[in-house]
């Protein structure tokens, strides 16, 4: 594995800070005596440990009569025989007691709100349900691509999906047509519900026209329908006999539909993510397990308490915004803000006045806008009162420790825990991460997986690396929120995750994240070690990103890695080798590299813009014509290239490209 980098070395020297005792008093978990326990319960017994908790948590309509059903592993089954239904775990129960409960908050970037009950909740569901069945015959497995804005109207159609037992895929609202279109294809989805467009930076912005280019020419046949929320009022062309207003439709339908009882195992959801090769993937989730967890981590991560109000700021197209902005708190019967635009609209005190407007009590943020506000405006928290919080979360991608002592000191007044979660799209809830009431904490460190989480740092061969060393991250027990398979493709998904890293011949989970433990057990995650990159906590393929450069007429080949930046974290560094007959000069160059953007936010979406790039002669390539990517990304990151080169069919171009590194 490659050396420690600076940023990781800073981060395993950092001291440790300890739980407010005054909030630990009144946690669920209130000490490390009792996380112990719990870890202590679910390793003695582990189906038993996830049983009773699935038997509490969950308002099961038939309870499931097997926990874990390892037999066709890595296919595995929780909660079988089990029959729920998660729009009824997440509103029908909480009626009887929470009815006039607020459930979602929603603000609009122009300052326009919106307050929606429980009791609302249902009805707007139940209506939507029925509008989707009676009017598009959405069944039961029928899947349903959600391209929509952060308004509660996204929240509504998950759920409506969820109660008839379809399958949403939400895709998130800056990715491309072209992407839209590669996702909507491969899920075969029957409807496409999306908005006119919404608010953001202070203007109205676009995505039904979005929908439409994905759609035309009849590339997605399944597709029969197209739904769409009113938002932003601007003007959208509606095709006759595919396009449907939402707003025109609900009015009409009743508000009593019936949940329909699904299995454990039933999919709930594909939300496709990027791999290290090909297409992304449509990680499939489970009904159970999924929401089992997605429960229990608002419970131990957030102790989220009937009188919160919890703001998780992720856009509802990832996982975090599935997880943490709408099934979990909504699980739990907790109230969410659902928030539409920007941080910095109209200025770096948008989130704080909101945090002092809500009194939000639990707040849920990626590193990236910690950064960004940091760096654009670091004494503005102070014109707020944000002594409402209590708790304080990141994810996505490592903090570093100047940007969490910011966000500990400025926003949390010292006194909030800061809860840095690590966890994927595939693990579908927080895996390794801090108890508020409980963990003592160390910037940017995520700490201990949580009680019925076995995660270990590892060599190939499955045996534990040493204290301090450098390893493979892997989860070795299958746990209830855990990726089902990849939508259409298992040998991708055994491929994925379960190739790298064997034990005794059995396969282990492997999250694609490098780590170091320490003696105490503190996992501090040191990157990807394959080829993904996480822009801004936005996780992108390289190899999408070639394939789209290498699309410009221009280009023979490329490679591209990840370079180091201080605000998003990571950023894309793409190597580029031109065709002999192309003209060389910087303005060309320049042309070149513009162009080679313009393809990629069309074929991906403004996220995967690249940071820099380089245009060389050749690319480091092993004999067999393998791209030697770390020999790249240390040239890329400043660092020395200590990898053999020797083994290189030309090891002269190291040189050349550092040569040209160095002058540029
Ligand atoms: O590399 C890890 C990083 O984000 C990846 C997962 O990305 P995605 O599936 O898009 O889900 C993001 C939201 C859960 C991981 O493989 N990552 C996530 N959380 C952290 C992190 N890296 C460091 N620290 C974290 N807390």
């Amino acid at each position: 594995m490659d050396n420690v980098n600076a940023n990781i070395e800073k981060v395993l020297s950092q001291k440790i800070f300890k739980p407010n005792r005054d909030f630990a008093k009144l946690a669920r978990i209130k000490n490390m005596c009792e996380y112990e326990d719990l870890c202590y319960n679910a390793d003695s017994d582990y189906e038993k440990f996830w049983g009773d908790l699935a038997r509490e948590k969950i308002s099961w309509f038939h309870p499931f009569n097997k926990v874990l059903n390892t037999e066709n592993a890595p296919f595995y089954k929780w909660f079988e025989g089990g029959k729920l239904n998660v729009s009824y775990q997440c509103i029908d129960r909480h009626l009887k007691e929470k009815k006039n409960k607020v459930a979602i908050i929603f603000e609009g970037e122009m300052g326009d709100y919106k307050v929606v009950t429980y009791r609302k909740l249902y009805t707007e569901v139940n209506k939507t349900a029925n509008l989707l069945k009676n009017h598009f015959d959405i069944r039961k497995g029928d899947r349903v691509v959600l391209y929509m804005p952060m308004i509660p109207e996204v929240a509504i159609v998950m759920l409506a999906c969820a109660r008839i037992g379809a399958i949403h895929s939400v895709v998130f609202g800056g990715f491309s047509p072209e992407a839209l279109r590669d996702r909507i294809q491969d899920a075969e989805a029957k409807l496409v519900v999306t908005a006119d467009g919404a608010f953001r930076k202070g203007k109205p912005y676009m995505l039904k026209p979005a929908v439409d280019k994905a759609l035309e020419n009849n590339s997605c046949p399944s597709v029969k329908k197209v739904l769409i929320v009113e938002r932003n009022g601007e003007d959208i062309e509606y095709v006759r006999g595919r396009d449907f207003s939402y707003n025109e439709m609900i009015a009409h339908e009743r508000s009593i539909f019936e949940p329909e009882p699904m299995d454990s195992e039933d999919p709930l959801f594909l939300l496709y993510t990027s791999g290290s090769t090909g297409k992304p993937k449509g990680v499939q989730h489970s009904s159970a397990g999924y929401i089992l967890h997605a429960q229990l981590t608002m419970e131990w991560v957030f102790d989220i308490k009937d009188s919160d109000n919890y703001w998780c700021t992720a856009d509802v197209g990832w996982i975090t915004g599935h997880t943490y902005l709408i099934y979990g708190p909504l699980a739990c019967g907790a109230t969410t803000l659902i928030y539409e635009g920007t941080l910095a609209y109209p200025n770096y005190g948008r989130w704080w006045q909101m945090i002092e407007e809500y009194k939000i009590d639990k707040f849920y943020t990626s590193p990236t806008a910690i950064r960004m506000l940091y760096s654009h405006a670091e004494h503005e928290p102070r014109n707020y009162d944000l002594s409402s919080l209590k708790v304080l979360g990141t994810v996505g991608e490592p903090i570093n420790p100047t940007a969490w002592k910011w966000f500990y000191e400025e926003i949390g007044g010292g006194r909030c825990s800061i809860v840095d979660t690590w966890w994927q799209t595939e693990t579908g809830g927080n895996m390794i991460t801090p108890l508020p009431g409980a963990t003592p904490i160390k910037p940017g460190c995520a700490t201990l997986p949580l009680p019925g989480i076995i995660a270990e740092v590892l060599h190939e061969d499955g045996s534990r690396v040493e204290n301090g060393e450098q390893g493979l991250l892997c989860i070795t027990k299958p746990w209830p929120s855990m990726i089902r398979n990849i939508w259409g493709d298992s040998e991708r998904y055994i491929e994925s995750y379960f190739s790298q890293v064997k034990r005794d011949g059995m396969p282990i989970y492997f999250s694609g994240d490098g780590a170091i433990i320490d003696e105490k057990g503190y996992i501090t995650i040191t990157g990807r070690t394959d080829d993904v990159v996480n822009v801004s906590g936005h996780r992108i393929g390289t190899a999408e990103i070639e394939s789209a450069i290498t699309k410009h007429e221009s280009v023979a080949e490329s490679a591209c890695v990840s370079k180091l930046d201080p605000i998003t974290g990571e950023s894309l560094f793409a190597y580029i080798v031109l065709h002999e007959n192309v003209p060389r000069s910087m303005g060309e160059e320049l042309e070149i590299m513009k162009e080679i953007n313009g393809i990629l936010s069309k074929e991906i979406g403004n996220i995967a813009k690249l940071g820099a790039a380089l245009f060389v002669p050749g690319l480091p390539k092993t004999r067999s014509g393998k791209i030697m990517r770390r020999i790249l990304k240390s040239i890329a990151r400043g660092e020395e290239v200590k990898q053999d080169i020797s083994t290189l069919e030309d090891p002269s171009i190291v040189e050349k490209i550092v040569k040209i590194v160095t002058n540029v």
